[in-house]
């Protein structure tokens, strides 16, 4: 089984941006956290992490036929991307949304998510360990699947 994380704008800074709302560690922290849970898994993953709604997009695209499921923090642009959006419904992957912080407990436009409907999950504000768990799930529902 293999998974992509996918994660959106500005979560490069992780560790130095707003620690009161993400934490201390950073993104390389992260990548080596979820890295050491799918190897325990035995699930293959690759990471992006991209300033870019069209890089991220591009990605969703290429991730057809190659991933079994996608790990996404579409961060700043799952309250505008219609874009990503529409890549995860045509591609149809397996995708858990996953946010650091409480995203429901924050200002009125952190309220709303586009790729929420084309996602088989969301989990909020369990830090990075939120990751994990979106890594747990995808597993499961193959293996429901299988
Ligand atoms: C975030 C929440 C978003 O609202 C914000 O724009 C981010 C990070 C999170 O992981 O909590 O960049 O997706």
């Amino acid at each position: 089984m293999k998974l992509l994380i996918l994660n959106g704008p500005n979560l490069n800074l992780l560790g130095q941006r707003e620690p009161e709302q993400y934490g201390t560690g950073t993104y390389r922290d992260l990548v080596d956290m979820i890295a050491a849970h799918a190897k325990a898994r035995g699930v293959e993953v690759d990471f992006l992490q991209s300033n870019h709604e069209g890089a991220l997009v591009d990605a969703i695209q290429e991730a057809y036929g190659v991933y079994d499921g996608i790990v996404l923090n579409p961060a700043a642009y799952t309250h505008t991307s219609v874009a990503l959006l529409d890549a995860l419904k045509a591609v149809r992957i397996p995708t858990v949304e996953v946010h650091i912080s409480d995203v429901s407990k924050r200002e009125a436009f952190r309220q709303v998510s586009y790729v929420r409907e084309a996602c088989m999950a969301t989990i909020v504000g369990h830090g990075f360990r939120g990751y994990l768990e979106a890594v747990d799930l995808l597993i499961g529902e193959a293996e429901a699947k299988a």
